[in-house]
Formats: C-alpha cells, sequence, structure tokens
C-alpha cells in the first residue's frame, strides 16, 4: 500500500470505529434504538440526568433572557458550562457528528438551536485567543 492509500485508510478508521476508541464515554439515550453520544469530560452534570434531559433547554434558555436584559453571569447553567464538559475529546466541540453531545441529540429528535451560530461550541481551552475577551461567544 502507498502511503496516501494508508493515509486515506486510517482516516476512514478514525471515522467510523476510531470514534468509539477515542472517546471517553458513549451513553445510550432513549434505549438502543437511540443515539450513541459522547457525553465529552464526564464528571457530574450539573442536575440529574435524567432531569436534564428533559428540562436542560429551560435552565440556558431562561439564563439567556436573564443575561442578556440584566446582565447576569457565570451561573452553574452557564452555556459555557455545559461545552466545557460535553464536548468530545474527539473533534473537542458538542457538534460535528450524530456522536457530539448536543448535535447527536438533536438531530435524533430534530430540534434546530441557533445557540452556536454566536456561542462557541468548543471548550475554552480550545477557543482562539483573540477571543477571550468575550470568553463565552466565538
Ligand atoms: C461537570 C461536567 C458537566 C457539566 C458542567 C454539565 N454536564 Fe450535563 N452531564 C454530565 C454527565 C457526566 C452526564 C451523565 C451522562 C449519563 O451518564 O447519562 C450528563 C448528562 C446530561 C444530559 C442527559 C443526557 C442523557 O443521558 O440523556 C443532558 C441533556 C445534559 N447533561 C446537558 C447539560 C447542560 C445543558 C449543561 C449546562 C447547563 C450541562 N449538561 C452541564 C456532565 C456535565
Ligand atoms: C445573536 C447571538 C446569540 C445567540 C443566537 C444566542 N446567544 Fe446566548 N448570549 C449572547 C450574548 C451577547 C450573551 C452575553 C455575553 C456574555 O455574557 O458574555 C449571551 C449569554 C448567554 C448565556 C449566559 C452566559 C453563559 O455563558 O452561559 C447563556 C446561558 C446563553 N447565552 C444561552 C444561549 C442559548 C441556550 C442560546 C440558543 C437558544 C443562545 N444563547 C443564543 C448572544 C447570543
Ligand atoms: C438527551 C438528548 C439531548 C441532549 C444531549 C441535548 N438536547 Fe437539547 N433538546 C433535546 C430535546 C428533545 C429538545 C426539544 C424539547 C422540546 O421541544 O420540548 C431540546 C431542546 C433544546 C433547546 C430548545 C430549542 C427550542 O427552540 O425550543 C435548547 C436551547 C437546547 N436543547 C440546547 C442544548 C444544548 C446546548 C445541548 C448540549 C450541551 C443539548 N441541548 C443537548 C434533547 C437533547
Amino acid at each position: 500500500m502507498n502511503v496516501l492509500a494508508k493515509i486515506l485508510l486510517s482516516l476512514l478508521l478514525f471515522a467510523t470505529a476510531g470514534w468509539a476508541a477515542a472517546a471517553d464515554q458513549l451513553v445510550a439515550v432513549d434505549g438502543p434504538l437511540g443515539p450513541r453520544l459522547d457525553i465529552g469530560k464526564g464528571g457530574q452534570c450539573v442536575e440529574d440526568p435524567k432531569f436534564m434531559r428533559s428540562n436542560h433547554m429551560r435552565l440556558i434558555i431562561h439564563q439567556r433572557d436573564e443575561t442578556v436584559r440584566k446582565g447576569i453571569r457565570g451561573s452553574k447553567y452557564s452555556l459555557t458550562n455545559c461545552v466545557d464538559c460535553h464536548a468530545s475529546k474527539v473533534n473537542h466541540s458538542v457538534l460535528g457528528s450524530n456522536q457530539n453531545f448536543c448535535q447527536g441529540c438533536h438531530t435524533y429528535a430534530a430540534v434546530k438551536i441557533d445557540c452556536f451560530e454566536c456561542h462557541s461550541s468548543k471548550p475554552r481551552e480550545f477557543r482562539k485567543a483573540s477571543n477571550l475577551a468575550v470568553e463565552n461567544l466565538k
């Protein structure tokens, strides 16, 4: 096999089986037929995962209104916190494939969100230095 073929083959393997090996933990959501999501870093969620499954949108959307109108920041429900924990170690994002945490579940549930048009989908340590002035935005 020439070098190029080897590179292509390893990229292909990485894109398929590779994810399962490189990800920390794939969690099956909604039974065996549901998506398998890369939950990211691990640790403990800000609330019980069962509660989060049905209520996460209320926590962060409510806070957006509070933040933008009244300038409240940095609570435990900050979107930056979610992304720091739930970004995959494979591509350092909560988006990008149907195994990525936010995207995978939303594709499955046919939900569309616009949050990441402004907010960064990457954990703080992988954001561009030039953007650190507004640290939770792109
Ligand atoms: C300290 C790390 C951490 C933080 C911060 C965090 N999570 Fe979690 N989250 C987890 C872990 C670990 C789980 C458990 C996954 C499992 O075992 O089901 C989880 C579970 C969830 C689930 C349920 C997934 C499922 O299994 O159905 C949702 C939804 C969720 N988190 C959203 C969020 C949102 C939104 C935020 C920000 C407000 C957030 N999380 C902050 C670590 C974190
Ligand atoms: C048009 C751009 C834009 C969009 C789209 C947007 N936001 Fe924001 N968001 C902002 C700005 C600006 C702030 C305030 C910046 C700051 O606090 O640093 C903010 C702050 C926040 C905060 C508080 C700070 C933090 O890091 O947690 C949360 C939570 C939040 N937004 C959630 C969301 C969610 C959820 C969505 C999608 C439903 C969303 N935002 C969509 C611009 C946007
Ligand atoms: C376990 C599956 C699951 C995961 C993981 C998940 N979501 Fe959701 N999300 C949903 C479902 C289902 C809905 C729609 C619920 C409804 O319409 O009542 C939703 C709705 C939302 C909404 C509101 C959309 C709207 O316009 O009503 C926001 C904002 C949101 N999710 C943000 C996030 C973010 C940010 C992440 C990653 C940190 C995330 N979600 C991870 C399942 C998930």
